[in-house]
């Protein structure tokens, strides 16, 4: 017989087109993973998710269309993984209420993320002297109308429902998402260990050696974000993307031959790493250090790098975003194939639960 593979698992939101960051930081790691043919692999677009903030209906749906579509077009492969949308499991919803009754609401509430969003529902600012206590005391004794739902609260504990309904080892995330992750390894032991059981293993994350890729922004500082509005998207038009490129943010230029960069510069840099051929790199690491670098030939040659990578995929994203019939065909697989793995994980935690047939 053959050994059991490990499974690889990862979702992403949908709350909007993927972008660069995205892409680095996730995507082209499914498909990598998926190409080393030694996993069982699920990677799903998290829909429950994106509702934890009251997306339009319109929105949502057109989303979760355009991941799949942009999934497919990165190279996903039906055939080789499970491609599949969150809530066309229903399994995941019930598992999620076993999962919370031993989920604590403390936990929860301290977790980044929620505080993160919870402080932007209730129009709470960042600052240092709003202790966590005050934000606690202020998302309890809340009682304007600026709510903070229940289903954000508990989105650590749909996340690891994710994960561990199909027993995953490995999940390809970025830095961002440790504390969830780790979270779930917590539910993980808890529910083993209360029941006696060894039910789940502890996921973890992958990265193909070295550090997780942060991509950065075109704004001089900070990472690639949908919030920060500095995105470029797989989706971009070659002019578009060179327009957002040529505008990126940098400084006066090296004043003397060696200078350290500044962090516009460092992020230009970090981009040319990951999109040219290190014969490319070098050249301009060679015409910084000796003053000689013009910026504009710096992103010019950025942006012609990217649009090598993005515009095949933009071409396979339009053309599969009008293949209703092949969208339904894939998802109607996937959602079978997840269905089954999800189902056998549930029917043994019912019966370790005691939820019984008579
Ligand atoms: P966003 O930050 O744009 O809202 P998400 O939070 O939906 O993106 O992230 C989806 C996936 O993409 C996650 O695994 C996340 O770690 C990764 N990701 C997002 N932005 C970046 C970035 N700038 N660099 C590297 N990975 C990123
Ligand atoms: N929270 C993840 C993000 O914001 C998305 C996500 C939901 C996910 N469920 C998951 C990622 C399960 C990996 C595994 O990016």
């Amino acid at each position: 017989m053959e050994a059991k593979k490990d499974i690889v698992l990862s979702g992403i939101r949908a709350t909007g087109q993927l972008h660069l960051g995205n892409y680095y930081g996730a995507l082209s790691k499914f498909v990598r993973m998926q190409e080393e043919g030694k996993y069982e692999n699920f990677f799903f677009v998290a829909d429950f998710h994106a509702l934890t903030t009251n997306p339009d209906p319109e929105a949502l749906h057109a989303n979760v269309k355009s991941i799949i579509a942009e999934y497919l077009a990165a190279g996903l492969d039906p055939e080789k993984s499970t491609i599949f949308v969150q809530s066309d499991v229903p399994e995941i919803p019930e598992m999620y209420l076993l999962l919370n009754m031993h989920v604590g609401i403390g936990e929860l509430m301290r977790t980044a993320s929620f505080k993160d969003k919870a402080r932007k529902m209730l129009g709470i600012g960042a600052d240092a002297e709003q202790s966590d206590d005050n934000i606690e005391r202020e998302i309890i004794g809340n009682n304007s109308n600026k709510r903070v739902n229940a289903g954000l609260l508990t989105y650590p504990s749909l996340m690891a429902v994710d994960i561990l309904i199909h027993k995953a080892k490995y999940v390809p995330v970025g830095k961002d998402q440790e504390q969830h992750l780790e979270m779930t390894r917590r539910f993980a032991r808890r529910f083993n260990a209360f029941y006696g059981v060894e039910l789940f293993p502890e996921p973890q994350n992958f990265d193909f050696g070295g550090a997780p890729v942060k991509v950065p922004g075109l704004d001089g500082s900070g990472k690639m974000g949908k919030s920060e509005g500095n995105c470029i998207y797989l989706l971009d038009d070659e002019k578009t993307l060179s327009k957002k490129v040529m505008r990126a943010v940098t400084d006066g230029g090296p004043q003397e031959p060696n200078s350290p960069m500044t962090e516009p510069i460092k992020n230009l840099f970090t981009l040319l790493k990951l999109v040219s051929e290190p014969e490319v790199v070098k050249h301009f690491s060679d015409a910084y250090a000796d003053c000689s670098i013009r910026y504009g030939d710096l992103k010019k040659q950025i942006a012609e790098d990217i649009l090598k990578v993005t515009l095949p995929i933009r071409e396979r994203i339009l053309a599969i975003q009008n293949d209703d019939a092949y969208i339904a065909r894939v998802l109607r697989q996937g959602a079978e194939r997840a269905r089954a793995s999800a189902s056998a994980t549930l029917r043994e935690m019912r019966q370790i639960m005691g939820i019984r047939p008579f």
